[in-house]
């Protein structure tokens, strides 16, 4: 193993898993396999994070902008979501994984939004591995529904305007539970963040990959933790 909790694990890590649809054209395959070799890659990554010292893991699944690839993707993509929920239920809860989605829910069909209250409800006080999952998730948008949430505060006067400042805000998103990211990592070569955690990500770490996300493994997820490890983080400060 080149990264354990000794080497200066990052405590949350959040993932930009790109590169399905291309890993399934350069196979002559459709698209949709790709996807079903990422929720593959899924499984192994949550499973490394405990030994790895990795305690939040945040996986980008699908965004409000997703929504405009064509009809079958999409359907495949919610059939493949319904499907991986079901049959790792019981197997996340087993591997004391708590999960909770981030989000918006109401462009989502019902049993979908079902399977993952019974996930999250099934997994609420389990100990290990804290994996969020954001599906229909966007960052502006996310900001906009807290900014939304937050005026009503003030509209019903639960929120004096003069208190705000930028610890406010983030009592609204979606992450609430959550602390900010350590390391952000893309797969897929692409170098942009895509609407992904803009808030939280302010000090993060990137680390753009050139594997397509079906490739990435275990042992390249040890490497980039490794790397994130040895580097230098100052939050604005001056080293001392
Ligand atoms: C981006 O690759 C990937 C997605 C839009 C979907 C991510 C979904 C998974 C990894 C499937 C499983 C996830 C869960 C939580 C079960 P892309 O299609 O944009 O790839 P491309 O850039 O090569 O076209």
């Amino acid at each position: 193993m080149t990264s354990s909790p000794e080497h200066n694990a990052p405590c949350h890590v959040a993932i930009i898993m790109d590169g399905n649809g291309r890993w399934a054209q350069q196979k002559g395959r459709p698209r949709l396999i790709g996807h079903h070799a990422g929720a593959k890659r899924v499984q192994e990554i949550v499973e490394a994070c405990p030994d790895l010292g990795v305690k939040y893991l945040t996986i980008f699944a699908f965004s409000t902008e997703n929504w405009k690839r064509t009809q079958s993707e999409v359907g495949g993509l919610m059939r493949l979501f319904k499907r991986f929920i079901s049959a790792k239920t019981q197997e996340l809860h087993q591997k004391n994984v708590r999960v909770r989605f981030i989000g918006d829910r109401v462009r989502l069909d019902d049993r979908l939004t079902d399977l993952m209250d019974t996930l999250e409800l099934l997994t609420a006080d389990n100990t290990g591995t804290h994996l969020t999952i954001a599906l229909n998730y966007g960052g502006r948008d996310e900001v906009a529904r807290a900014t939304k949430r937050l005026a009503y505060d003030v509209a019903a006067g639960k929120l004096d305007p003069k208190s705000i400042d930028d610890e406010t805000l983030p009592k609204y998103l979606d992450t609430i539970y959550l602390p900010d990211p350590d390391l952000v990592i893309r797969t897929s070569g692409e170098a942009r963040i895509s609407n992904f955690l803009l808030w939280q990500s302010a000090y993060a770490e990137y680390e753009f990959i050139d594997t397509l996300w079906p490739d990435f493994t275990r042992a390249e997820f040890e490497k980039v933790l490794s790397r994130f490890g040895r580097r230098d983080r100052r939050f604005g400060a001056v080293k001392a």
